[in-house]
């Protein structure tokens, strides 16, 4: 796809579907259903299942899928409504077809299916990542193509060398546990909650980051990450102190450890690349220090950097319906048989 006026491709130019897209999420742990039209969104309802998890302390997925059955119509019915939208406005059905908790997924697809077969209207999935990725088209202005993306979540920390729309590299990514999942696990391990991220977060505003050091993880020159010793770090810190432990300090420590790995990394990659814009995405994108970290970052190397809204940064289904409105502007649809990938690549 042509993008390119001069150096940076202006997404401005991006091709972008006219008719009313519903885009539907169920991956995980959140039923969501947006009305998206070109880049706007007119509605984006999500119906967090995090109440039920909390008490097992992580996603259940039975349970996710039977909370996503009773949850998708009412959900649908509701982004509909809040729209302004008539389901026989609608010009496409969007999914998340991959990757992602199967039993969660097929409520998502299957419900999708049905309405585009009997509105007779295209079908298409979409790749979760590739929704966290075009979350940021929701921007005024939004990152020009190439450049760098850091997708940060609870199952993934990539960096990815964003060529053009649909065109991805990843250059970069976690051995072992996700960002969002060091987040999780150390919450859980401080007796914070699940889940963890934001619970990490409003404690470290009180707490002091340099007093338990915490490991980065890999060494030397590397654009990978590894989170999975930080995980044992703070269980050996809290076996250590035990009462004495100051949780705040702690959380604040174990926030810096994942946020300097992060900003270093992502800085390193566009280094490699020679890429002068930025865009963080994901779960964990929502996290204030590390937004500020790596725009002060960016700033001080004459980068641009472009971090979505708070509520497009955790899962929702607006970010499906972005990548859809470009897909399907191009032509792109898929047929009656679209199959479910619990684990897919970029
Ligand atoms: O993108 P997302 O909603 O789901 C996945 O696709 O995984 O990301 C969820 C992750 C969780 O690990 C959660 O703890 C983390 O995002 N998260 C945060 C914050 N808010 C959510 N991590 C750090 N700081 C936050 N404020
Ligand atoms: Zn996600």
């Amino acid at each position: 796809m042509a993008l390119s006026t001069g150096k940076l491709g202006a997404a401005s130019q991006l091709r972008l579907f006219e008719r009313p897209i519903l885009a539907i999420e169920t991956s995980c742990d959140e039923t969501s259903a947006a009305i998206v039209v070109g880049r706007a969104i007119r509605s984006n309802i999500i119906a967090t299942q995090v109440a039920m998890h909390q008490k097992w302390g992580g996603v259940v997925p039975e349970a996710a899928a039977r909370a996503h059955v009773e949850a998708i119509l009412p959900v649908i019915a509701e982004a509909l409504e809040k729209a302004n939208v008539t389901i026989k406005e609608l010009g496409a059905i969007a999914a998340t077809n991959r990757p992602g908790l199967v039993g969660a997924l097929s409520v998502g697809v299957t419900s999708a299916k049905a309405l585009a077969f009997g509105l007779k209207i295209p079908l298409i999935g979409i790749h979760h990542l590739e929704g966290h990725l075009m979350s940021t088209l929701s921007l005024a202005e939004s990152p020009p193509f190439p450049h760098t993306c850091l997708i940060v979540s609870g199952g993934h920390t990539e960096l990815v060398d964003v060529r053009e729309p649909g065109n991805y590299r990843i250059v970069g990514e976690t051995r072992d546990d996700a960002a969002g999942e060091a987040f999780d696990k150390g919450a859980r391990l401080l007796g914070l909650g699940y889940p963890g991220g934001l619970a990490i977060q409003t404690s470290a505003v009180q707490g002091n980051p340099s007093r338990y050091p915490l490991p980065k993880g890999l060494s030397g020159d590397t654009i990978d990450f590894s989170f999975s010793g930080l995980k044992t770090a703070v269980l050996r810190l809290t076996e250590k102190e035990g009462s004495n432990l100051c949780v705040p300090d702690a959380a604040a420590s174990l926030q810096e450890a994942i946020v300097s790995v992060l900003v270093e990394r992502a800085l390193r990659a566009m280094d490699q690349l020679g890429s002068r814009a930025l865009s963080i995405v994901g779960g964990v994108a929502s996290n204030v220090s590390l937004r500020a970290r790596l725009k002060s970052a960016c700033d001080r190397n004459g980068f641009d950097f472009y971090a979505p809204p708070f509520e497009l940064c955790t899962d929702n289904a607006a970010m499906i319906g972005l990548a859809a409105s470009y897909r399907l502007a191009r032509g792109e649809s898929d047929t009656f048989d679209l199959d479910l990938f619990p684990n897919a690549d970029l």
